[in-house]
């Protein structure tokens, strides 16, 4: 009895220790390397108007393709973040939002790393829905 709590105490400590890594390499992979995007692109201007069927679209066809990595709010907090090497994003904060709508949709149509490119996959229109419906993430 005794030698088996202490195993199971070993164990504990073992496992706890592995858990307080992990949370610092998560902690240190928040930052989100900086993503240059070509000017014709960052001065595109947004082709669909912002309106409310312009959201509703683009929120259906975000939280298909995805919301499972960057989160229903777009916090990078998808139930397939923890996966990943690399920090999806907040959607919500000033890094994001102060970017303009044509990086947001280079950003998508062509991806990066882990991040998949939709070119092809989704036409012009539906991504450009998919960036109007981000700007409602902003806090
Ligand atoms: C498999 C997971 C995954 C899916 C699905 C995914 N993304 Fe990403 N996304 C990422 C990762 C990881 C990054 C960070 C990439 C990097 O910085 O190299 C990222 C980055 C981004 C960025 C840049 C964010 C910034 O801070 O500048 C945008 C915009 C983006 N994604 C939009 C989308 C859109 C729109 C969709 C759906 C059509 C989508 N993503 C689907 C994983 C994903």
């Amino acid at each position: 009895m005794g030698k088996n709590r202490s195993f199971s105490a070993i164990v504990l400590v073992f496992v706890m220790s592995f858990l307080l890594v992990s949370f610092n390499v998560n902690a240190q992979e928040r930052e989100v390397k900086p993503w240059p995007v070509p000017d014709e692109f960052k001065n595109m201007a947004n082709p669909v108007a912002k309106s409310e069927a312009s959201n509703k679209a683009g929120m259906v066809l975000y939280t298909k393709y995805c919301g499972s990595c960057h989160g229903k709010t777009g916090l990078g907090d998808g139930v397939k973040a923890r996966a990943l090497k690399d920090f999806a994003g907040d959607f919500s904060g000033g890094y994001y939002q102060n970017q303009t709508d044509g990086e947001h949709f280079y950003k998508t149509r062509f991806g990066r790393g882990e991040m998949p490119k939709y070119e092809g996959k989704l036409s012009d229109e539906d991504m450009w829905n998919i960036v109007n419906y981000m700007r409602t993430f902003k806090k």
